[in-house]
């Protein structure tokens, strides 16, 4: 038996980070947006752990560990310890959502692994246990289970879902050369120094969601790891710009980057401003509606 779930990409339309905690995280006051780029997971029966990738055009595996290592082994290794049991899985995974992108790829795909093995051996786990067990695989895990639009607390594992009711349409641009998340939080520390206070969500955020009113989104995106990856990589200020005179209502970096977001009025609009940028020579370009679902089986 195969069972294949799929996951959403994640764009953060909030980012707010909070001084660096011991534990080496920082508290975040974050909403999360599930977005339709998807990588999808097939689990079947196998004597010992293995691992498959394969991907759509455009996307570079890059450095995607195909050993233990890769988080998908982690999670089915979390999920077998946590029923006691001792079974082995091959995992293809087949990867829409750019590698190393700010997208959440990798935690997308463990949130499918935690699905997909859960169905193949009637594990039953309940939702509490599914995400208490993708928190501890990753921040941005919980969120991948459960999709559509949420705020984010804690280091981004305690997830509560918000009213959305937008019909969002993104342009996604990618960049050949990923950005590490942890490099991008150090720079943070170093810019932002000891004048952080606490993050919080921001109303207006909230509001324009409620309202699903694009120009009002437009106003209230925000993300606090903007201007540290920026400090990392001058070079990602020419796609804000080109962004901008594309058209887009509000130009942002998804998460630690490098992947860029630009929101648009409509799927028309959307197609036209990836038109733009298509002709401005950028050769990653993806639109792509939200919200979307969270990791859900799409055959079995
Ligand atoms: O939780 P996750 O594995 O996605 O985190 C990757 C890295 O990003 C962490 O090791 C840490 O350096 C940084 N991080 C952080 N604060 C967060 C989330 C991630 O500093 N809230």
């Amino acid at each position: 038996m195969t069972i294949t779930v799929r996951a959403a990409a994640k764009f953060n339309l909030h980012l707010g980070v909070g001084p660096v905690r011991e534990d080496g995280f920082h508290p975040l006051a974050t909403v999360y947006h599930a977005i339709g780029l998807y990588d999808d997971v097939t689990v079947s029966e196998a004597g010992r752990w293995e691992v498959a990738l394969t991907a759509e055009d455009h996307i570079a595996l890059g450095e995607v560990p195909t050993g233990d290592d890769n988080i998908v082994v982690r999670a089915g290794r979390l999920l077998t310890g946590h029923h006691g049991i001792d079974r082995t899985a091959r995992i293809e995974i087949h990867k829409g959502i750019p590698v190393a992108g700010g997208l959440a790829g990798g935690s997308a795909d463990a949130a499918a692994t935690l699905v997909a093995l859960d169905r193949l051996w009637s594990l039953e786990t309940s939702d509490e246990d599914l995400l208490a067990l993708a928190g501890q695989l990753g921040s941005d895990v919980p969120f991948a289970l459960i999709g559509a639009t949420a705020v984010g607390g804690g280091r981004g594992e305690i997830v509560e879902p918000v009213a959305d009711n937008g019909a969002w349409w993104w342009v996604a641009v990618g960049n050949e050369q990923g950005l590490s998340t942890p490099s991008v939080y150090r720079a943070f520390d170093e810019l932002a120094g000891a004048e952080v206070s606490d993050p919080q969500v921001p109303e207006r955020l909230l509001m324009a969601l409620e309202k699903g009113d694009p120009e009002l989104l437009a106003e209230a995106l925000t993300n606090d790891l903007q201007a540290p990856a920026l400090e990392l990589r001058p070079d990602l200020a020419q796609t804000f710009a080109d962004g901008e005179e594309a058209g887009a209502l509000a130009v942002q970096l998804s998460g630690s980057g490098p992947t860029i977001l630009m929101l648009c009025r409509d799927a028309a609009h959307a197609r036209e401003v990836a038109r733009a940028m298509q002709a401005r020579a950028y050769d990653r370009v993806w639109t792509a509606p939200g919200p979307v679902a969270g990791a859900h089986v799409v055959s079995y």
